[in-house]
């Protein structure tokens, strides 16, 4: 990501600070942690890998320059951010039955439910003491108690967004305002607080937070809804997820929605809705989904409404009047994100 990469090596280290034990007989325990954030192999030997964009801090630390803030002042926020993101996807592999991610096997596929679970338990409770560290940056007490709070409240709206998400599995109708409930909830809350933390540490005024909030949360929107088309028709080898993962899962995305309610109101066949009536959905059956969707114009309508989020983030942004470089990142940065391959 070239020149939003700048922040990375701070990010890393300041991860890395709050996952590590002080006792030899815990190294496998921060080593399965060390293992999703790529910094080791499933060997626990160390490596090097970029494994996962990083998005959330960098923007948080982009937010706080943006508004005139230090961005190291956001570091602990920011690496606070980047491990709650990091529980919610180990857990979300255990939840969605995915053995690959970033082109590895995920933590349950090699150490099992039980010890995953846990380990996503230990990210998360690990992200709060992340957090924390913004005591040692001097901040007020009441700004870093509205941090907790809006910390907290953006996990649980993150479990909420995971219930609605697998609660459609067993669903055939859902519609694109629910989804739009779902999503605000399991993908764009957390982008949310990430852009609205970096400018509350940064000093920015309410009106100002507010619209980068409002900024993180269309993004998050656009992000999830570009997500769910590389779900279906992104390259394995790019993704590093297997072809049409979603559909195996019967997930209903926003392309499914607007596939399987196309078949209801043309009234004809319905080729998706007898496929996701099926107990199982085999993968060469969910390649024809993709295909079937497509030719639907599925599509293209998903792309236009990410392409409409990605307007009012911009907007957002916009309505701040604040204009520099950290300005201008962020929205290439989002820029970059709508035409992502991974
Ligand atoms: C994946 O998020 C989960 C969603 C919210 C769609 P990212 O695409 O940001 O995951 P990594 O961290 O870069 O792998
Ligand atoms: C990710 O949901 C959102 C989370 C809160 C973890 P997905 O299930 O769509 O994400 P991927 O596609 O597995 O990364
Ligand atoms: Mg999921
Ligand atoms: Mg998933």
């Amino acid at each position: 990501m070239e020149r939003f990469d700048r922040y990375l090596p701070m990010i890393e280290s300041e991860m890395r600070n709050v996952t590590r034990g002080e006792d030899d007989r815990l190294n496998l325990f921060y080593g399965m942690m060390h293992y999703h954030l790529g910094w080791a192999d499933e060997h626990f030997h160390p490596l090097d890998l970029h494994a996962g964009k990083r998005i959330r801090p960098t923007i948080c630390m982009m937010a706080c320059e943006a508004v005139g803030g230090n961005p190291e002042d956001a570091l602990p926020a920011a690496a606070a951010l980047e491990l709650l993101h990091n529980f919610s996807l180990i857990h979300d592999d255990i939840e969605d039955d995915s053995r690959t991610r970033r082109h590895r096997s995920t933590v349950w596929a090699l150490w099992g439910v039980p010890q995953a679970i846990n380990t996503g338990d230990g990210m998360y409770s690990l992200a709060y003491k992340a957090l924390l560290g913004l005591q040692r940056r001097s901040m007020p007490q009441d700004l870093i108690l509205e941090a907790m709070e809006r910390f907290s409240a953006t996990c649980v709206a993150l479990t909420e967004g995971q219930y609605l998400d697998m609660s459609f599995e067993e669903r055939m109708e859902v519609t694109a305002e629910e989804y739009l409930h779902m999503v605000e909830r399991k993908t764009a809350a957390l982008l949310s607080t990430s852009a609205y933390l970096g400018a509350l540490i940064g000093g920015a005024d309410r009106e100002t937070a507010a619209l980068y909030s409002l900024f993180g949360k269309q993004l998050g929107i656009a992000f999830q809804m570009e997500d769910d088309i590389l779900g279906i028709w992104g390259d394995e080898e790019v993704t590093g997820k297997p072809v049409a993962s979603d559909i195996l899962e019967k997930k209903k995305t926003l392309p499914v929605i607007f596939g399987l309610m196309k078949e209801t109101s043309n009234g004809g066949s319905s080729p998706l809705w007898d496929m996701f009536r099926q107990d199982e959905i085999t993968a060469e059956q969910a390649r024809k989904a993709a295909r079937i969707l497509e030719e639907y114009g599925a599509r293209s309508y998903t792309n236009t409404l990410a392409a409409e989020a990605h307007q009012m983030a911009m907007a957002a942004l916009e309505g701040t009047g604040i204009e520099n470089e950290a300005q201008a990142d962020l929205r290439a940065l989002a820029e970059k994100l709508l035409r992502r391959e991974s």
